[in-house]
Protein backbone atom coordinates (compact mmCIF):
# COMPACT_ATOMS: atom_id res chain seq x y z
CA UNK A 1 0.00 0.00 0.00
CA UNK A 2 1.24 3.33 -0.73
CA UNK A 3 1.43 5.89 2.42
CA UNK A 4 -0.62 8.79 2.19
CA UNK A 5 1.69 11.72 0.84
CA UNK A 6 0.67 13.65 3.92
CA UNK A 7 2.53 10.76 6.67
CA UNK A 8 5.32 12.32 8.19
CA UNK A 9 9.25 10.49 7.59
CA UNK A 10 8.23 8.19 5.30
CA UNK A 11 10.56 5.10 4.67
CA UNK A 12 12.99 5.64 1.55
CA UNK A 13 12.49 4.34 -1.69
CA UNK A 14 14.91 2.10 -3.52
CA UNK A 15 15.82 5.00 -6.10
CA UNK A 16 16.08 7.46 -2.96
CA UNK A 17 18.47 4.87 -1.40
CA UNK A 18 20.45 4.56 -4.54
CA UNK A 19 20.98 7.96 -5.46
CA UNK A 20 21.73 9.24 -1.50
CA UNK A 21 24.93 5.81 -2.41
CA UNK A 22 26.12 7.91 -5.03
CA UNK A 23 25.82 11.26 -3.47
CA UNK A 24 22.88 12.09 -6.00
CA UNK A 25 20.93 13.44 -3.99
CA UNK A 26 20.04 16.87 -4.00
CA UNK A 27 20.07 18.01 -0.07
CA UNK A 28 23.09 16.01 1.40
CA UNK A 29 24.77 15.17 -2.93
CA UNK A 30 27.87 15.79 -3.37
CA UNK A 31 27.79 17.57 -6.81
CA UNK A 32 30.34 20.19 -8.17
CA UNK A 33 28.23 21.63 -10.51
CA UNK A 34 24.58 24.16 -10.34
CA UNK A 35 20.92 22.21 -9.33
CA UNK A 36 19.48 22.02 -12.55
CA UNK A 37 16.06 21.17 -13.52
CA UNK A 38 16.81 17.88 -14.41
CA UNK A 39 17.83 17.25 -11.11
CA UNK A 40 14.25 18.46 -9.48
CA UNK A 41 12.28 16.46 -12.26
CA UNK A 42 14.52 12.78 -11.20
CA UNK A 43 13.83 13.90 -7.20
CA UNK A 44 10.58 13.53 -7.96
CA UNK A 45 10.41 10.58 -10.00
CA UNK A 46 12.06 9.00 -6.74
CA UNK A 47 9.99 10.54 -4.35
CA UNK A 48 12.86 13.00 -2.89
CA UNK A 49 11.41 15.82 -0.88
CA UNK A 50 13.87 19.37 -1.25
CA UNK A 51 14.48 22.37 0.38
CA UNK A 52 14.00 25.90 -0.93
CA UNK A 53 15.29 29.30 0.93
CA UNK A 54 14.33 32.81 0.45
CA UNK A 55 17.84 34.90 -0.16
CA UNK A 56 18.40 38.31 -1.14
CA UNK A 57 21.96 38.88 -0.87
CA UNK A 58 25.84 37.08 -1.57
CA UNK A 59 26.69 36.47 2.05
CA UNK A 60 23.15 34.89 3.45
CA UNK A 61 23.06 32.93 -0.07
CA UNK A 62 26.29 31.80 0.81
CA UNK A 63 25.20 29.83 4.40
CA UNK A 64 22.39 28.17 2.85
CA UNK A 65 24.74 27.05 -0.28
CA UNK A 66 27.11 25.39 1.92
CA UNK A 67 24.68 24.05 4.16
CA UNK A 68 23.13 22.12 0.84
CA UNK A 69 20.09 23.79 0.15
CA UNK A 70 19.40 23.08 -3.61
CA UNK A 71 17.32 25.34 -4.67
CA UNK A 72 17.61 29.51 -3.60
CA UNK A 73 14.92 32.06 -4.43
CA UNK A 74 15.68 35.84 -4.84
CA UNK A 75 12.29 36.19 -3.97
CA UNK A 76 10.41 39.51 -4.77
CA UNK A 77 9.59 39.19 -0.65
CA UNK A 78 12.43 41.07 -1.11
CA UNK A 79 9.90 43.65 -0.78
CA UNK A 80 8.56 43.35 2.85
CA UNK A 81 12.10 41.29 4.09
CA UNK A 82 15.00 43.04 2.77
CA UNK A 83 14.01 46.38 1.31
CA UNK A 84 11.66 47.75 4.05
CA UNK A 85 8.52 47.81 1.93
CA UNK A 86 5.34 46.92 3.12
CA UNK A 87 4.01 44.39 0.15
CA UNK A 88 6.08 43.45 -2.94
CA UNK A 89 4.26 45.51 -5.10
CA UNK A 90 6.56 48.29 -5.51
CA UNK A 91 9.58 45.75 -5.97
CA UNK A 92 11.28 46.86 -9.35
CA UNK A 93 13.46 45.06 -12.01
CA UNK A 94 16.41 46.98 -11.58
CA UNK A 95 16.32 45.48 -7.69
CA UNK A 96 15.71 41.71 -8.42
CA UNK A 97 18.65 41.56 -11.08
CA UNK A 98 20.88 43.40 -8.58
CA UNK A 99 19.93 41.60 -5.71
CA UNK A 100 19.93 37.80 -7.83
CA UNK A 101 23.59 38.46 -8.82
CA UNK A 102 24.32 38.93 -5.34
CA UNK A 103 22.94 35.40 -5.11
CA UNK A 104 24.04 33.91 -7.77
CA UNK A 105 27.96 35.59 -6.94
CA UNK A 106 27.58 34.12 -3.54
CA UNK A 107 26.71 30.60 -4.74
CA UNK A 108 28.15 27.26 -6.23
CA UNK A 109 25.21 24.52 -6.13
CA UNK A 110 22.13 25.87 -5.50
CA UNK A 111 20.02 26.75 -8.73
CA UNK A 112 19.30 30.50 -8.21
CA UNK A 113 15.55 31.53 -9.24
CA UNK A 114 15.05 34.94 -9.81
CA UNK A 115 11.40 36.29 -9.11
CA UNK A 116 9.43 38.53 -11.79
CA UNK A 117 8.46 41.27 -9.97
CA UNK A 118 5.31 43.03 -10.11
CA UNK A 119 4.53 44.85 -13.18
CA UNK A 120 7.49 43.04 -14.79
CA UNK A 121 5.61 40.52 -16.61
CA UNK A 122 1.64 40.89 -16.77
CA UNK A 123 1.54 43.27 -19.80
CA UNK A 124 2.21 40.66 -22.40
CA UNK A 125 4.59 37.90 -23.63
CA UNK A 126 7.05 39.88 -24.97
CA UNK A 127 7.53 41.86 -21.71
CA UNK A 128 7.95 38.91 -19.59
CA UNK A 129 10.60 37.87 -22.62
CA UNK A 130 12.34 41.06 -22.22
CA UNK A 131 12.46 40.81 -18.35
CA UNK A 132 13.16 37.58 -17.93
CA UNK A 133 16.25 37.92 -20.62
CA UNK A 134 17.68 40.49 -17.82
CA UNK A 135 17.58 37.98 -15.13
CA UNK A 136 18.87 35.46 -17.11
CA UNK A 137 21.91 37.60 -18.88
CA UNK A 138 22.38 40.43 -16.11
CA UNK A 139 22.34 38.53 -13.19
CA UNK A 140 22.97 34.92 -13.97
CA UNK A 141 20.02 33.05 -12.64
CA UNK A 142 19.34 29.46 -13.67
CA UNK A 143 15.19 30.07 -13.75
CA UNK A 144 12.93 32.77 -13.81
CA UNK A 145 9.19 32.43 -11.12
CA UNK A 146 6.31 34.14 -12.18
CA UNK A 147 2.82 34.23 -10.56
CA UNK A 148 -0.39 33.33 -12.12
CA UNK A 149 -2.34 29.93 -13.56
CA UNK A 150 -4.14 30.30 -16.71
CA UNK A 151 -3.46 34.04 -16.90
CA UNK A 152 0.69 33.10 -16.94
CA UNK A 153 0.42 30.52 -19.08
CA UNK A 154 1.35 32.10 -22.49
CA UNK A 155 3.90 33.95 -21.40
CA UNK A 156 5.30 30.84 -19.57
CA UNK A 157 5.10 29.09 -23.11
CA UNK A 158 7.35 31.98 -24.72
CA UNK A 159 10.07 31.45 -22.03
CA UNK A 160 10.15 28.20 -21.77
CA UNK A 161 10.54 27.93 -25.45
CA UNK A 162 13.09 30.51 -25.29
CA UNK A 163 15.20 28.18 -23.17
CA UNK A 164 14.15 29.81 -20.20
CA UNK A 165 13.03 27.58 -17.16
CA UNK A 166 10.03 28.92 -15.75
CA UNK A 167 8.98 28.13 -11.96
CA UNK A 168 5.01 28.92 -11.74
CA UNK A 169 3.63 30.65 -8.75
CA UNK A 170 -0.55 29.76 -7.99
CA UNK A 171 -2.90 29.68 -4.67
CA UNK A 172 -1.98 32.80 -2.89
CA UNK A 173 -0.22 35.33 -5.18
CA UNK A 174 1.55 38.25 -2.92
CA UNK A 175 1.44 40.76 -5.89
CA UNK A 176 -2.72 40.46 -6.46
CA UNK A 177 -2.93 41.37 -2.23
CA UNK A 178 -4.42 44.87 -3.13
CA UNK A 179 -7.11 42.95 -5.06
CA UNK A 180 -7.54 40.22 -2.56
CA UNK A 181 -7.99 42.49 0.10
CA UNK A 182 -5.16 40.92 1.97
CA UNK A 183 -3.61 37.50 2.31
CA UNK A 184 -6.16 34.95 2.34
CA UNK A 185 -5.92 31.29 2.17
CA UNK A 186 -6.90 30.13 -1.49
CA UNK A 187 -8.72 27.16 -2.89
CA UNK A 188 -11.41 26.55 -0.13
CA UNK A 189 -14.63 25.41 -1.96
CA UNK A 190 -15.88 23.71 -4.52
CA UNK A 191 -15.30 26.22 -7.53
CA UNK A 192 -11.84 27.72 -6.00
CA UNK A 193 -10.14 23.98 -5.79
CA UNK A 194 -11.01 23.48 -9.31
CA UNK A 195 -9.79 26.96 -10.49
CA UNK A 196 -6.28 25.55 -8.55
CA UNK A 197 -6.34 22.54 -10.28
CA UNK A 198 -6.89 24.53 -13.52
CA UNK A 199 -4.09 26.44 -12.96
CA UNK A 200 -1.75 23.59 -11.90
CA UNK A 201 -2.15 21.96 -15.36
CA UNK A 202 -2.34 24.80 -17.50
CA UNK A 203 1.54 26.04 -16.17
CA UNK A 204 2.46 22.70 -16.09
CA UNK A 205 0.99 22.16 -19.79
CA UNK A 206 3.03 25.56 -20.64
CA UNK A 207 6.46 24.34 -19.89
CA UNK A 208 6.83 24.52 -15.76
CA UNK A 209 9.12 22.64 -14.62
CA UNK A 210 7.52 23.38 -11.24
CA UNK A 211 4.75 24.93 -9.31
CA UNK A 212 5.21 26.81 -5.69
CA UNK A 213 1.68 26.34 -4.45
CA UNK A 214 0.75 29.06 -1.48
CA UNK A 215 -1.28 29.21 0.90
CA UNK A 216 -3.55 26.67 0.39
CA UNK A 217 -5.19 23.76 2.14
CA UNK A 218 -2.90 20.72 2.70
CA UNK A 219 -5.95 18.27 1.02
CA UNK A 220 -5.61 19.57 -1.82
CA UNK A 221 -2.16 20.62 -2.26
CA UNK A 222 -1.88 17.22 -1.88
CA UNK A 223 -4.22 16.33 -4.44
CA UNK A 224 -2.61 18.83 -7.20
CA UNK A 225 1.28 17.20 -5.81
CA UNK A 226 -0.32 13.73 -7.17
CA UNK A 227 -1.88 14.74 -10.44
CA UNK A 228 1.18 17.07 -11.90
CA UNK A 229 4.46 15.39 -13.07
CA UNK A 230 6.70 18.37 -12.38
CA UNK A 231 7.28 19.06 -8.39
CA UNK A 232 5.21 21.22 -6.38
CA UNK A 233 6.81 23.09 -3.91
CA UNK A 234 4.48 24.19 -0.77
CA UNK A 235 4.37 27.08 1.53
CA UNK A 236 1.37 27.37 3.66
CA UNK A 237 0.20 23.82 1.72
CA UNK A 238 0.61 21.16 4.31
CA UNK A 239 3.13 18.12 3.95
CA UNK A 240 2.03 16.68 0.50
CA UNK A 241 3.75 18.64 -1.82
CA UNK A 242 7.46 17.75 -3.40
CA UNK A 243 8.99 20.31 -1.89
CA UNK A 244 8.56 23.25 0.95
CA UNK A 245 10.24 26.92 0.41
CA UNK A 246 10.38 29.43 3.72
CA UNK A 247 11.10 33.03 3.91
CA UNK A 248 14.28 32.77 5.16
CA UNK A 249 13.92 35.95 7.91
CA UNK A 250 11.04 34.15 8.84
CA UNK A 251 12.70 30.60 8.92
CA UNK A 252 15.85 32.04 11.00
CA UNK A 253 13.82 34.05 13.67
CA UNK A 254 14.96 37.81 12.15
CA UNK A 255 11.31 38.61 11.17
CA UNK A 256 9.93 41.20 13.49
CA UNK A 257 6.61 40.75 15.21
CA UNK A 258 4.07 37.99 13.95
CA UNK A 259 4.50 35.87 11.22
CA UNK A 260 2.48 33.64 9.25
CA UNK A 261 0.89 30.19 11.05
CA UNK A 262 2.76 28.07 8.79
CA UNK A 263 6.28 29.47 9.47
CA UNK A 264 8.18 27.23 11.77
CA UNK A 265 10.87 29.21 13.66
CA UNK A 266 14.45 27.36 13.54
CA UNK A 267 16.25 30.11 15.01
CA UNK A 268 15.95 33.22 17.21
CA UNK A 269 18.45 35.12 14.78
CA UNK A 270 16.95 38.61 15.94
CA UNK A 271 17.39 38.52 19.66
CA UNK A 272 21.45 36.99 18.68
CA UNK A 273 22.29 39.85 16.61
CA UNK A 274 20.13 42.37 18.85
CA UNK A 275 22.45 41.13 21.63
CA UNK A 276 25.58 41.46 19.95
CA UNK A 277 24.45 44.90 18.65
CA UNK A 278 23.75 45.89 22.88
CA UNK A 279 26.94 44.14 23.80
CA UNK A 280 29.54 46.07 21.54
CA UNK A 281 27.64 49.13 22.02
CA UNK A 282 28.13 48.59 25.77
CA UNK A 283 31.77 47.50 25.45
CA UNK A 284 32.39 50.99 23.79
CA UNK A 285 30.51 53.43 26.25
CA UNK A 286 32.66 51.66 29.08
CA UNK A 287 35.77 51.67 27.21
CA UNK A 288 36.13 48.22 27.03
CA UNK A 289 36.47 47.59 23.48
CA UNK A 290 38.93 47.92 22.10
CA UNK A 291 41.08 46.44 24.51
CA UNK A 292 44.33 45.78 23.90
CA UNK A 293 44.33 42.73 21.97
CA UNK A 294 42.03 44.54 19.30
CA UNK A 295 44.84 47.58 18.67
CA UNK A 296 48.23 47.87 16.70
CA UNK A 297 50.94 49.16 18.60
O1 LIG B 1 8.75 36.09 -3.03
C1 LIG B 1 8.83 35.03 -2.40
O2 LIG B 1 9.61 34.89 -1.45
C2 LIG B 1 7.95 33.95 -2.80
C3 LIG B 1 7.91 32.74 -1.93
C4 LIG B 1 7.13 33.02 -0.71
C5 LIG B 1 7.41 31.55 -2.65
O3 LIG B 1 7.28 34.05 -3.77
Amino acid sequence: MNASPLSPAQPQAPAQQAAAAQGATLYGGVTNRRVTVRDLAAAKQRGERWSMLTAYDALTAGVFDEAGIPVLLVGDSAGNCHLGYETTVPVTMDQMVMLSAAVVRGTKRAMVVGDMPFGSYQESPAQAMHNAARLMKEAGVGAVKLEGGERSARSIELLVEAGIPVMAHIGLTPQSVHALGGYPVQGRGDEAAHQLLRDAKAVQQAGAFSVVLEAVPAELAAQVTEQLSVPTVGIGAGAGTDAQVLVWTDMAGMTAGRVPKFVKQYADLRSVLGGAARAFAADVADGSFPAAEHSFS
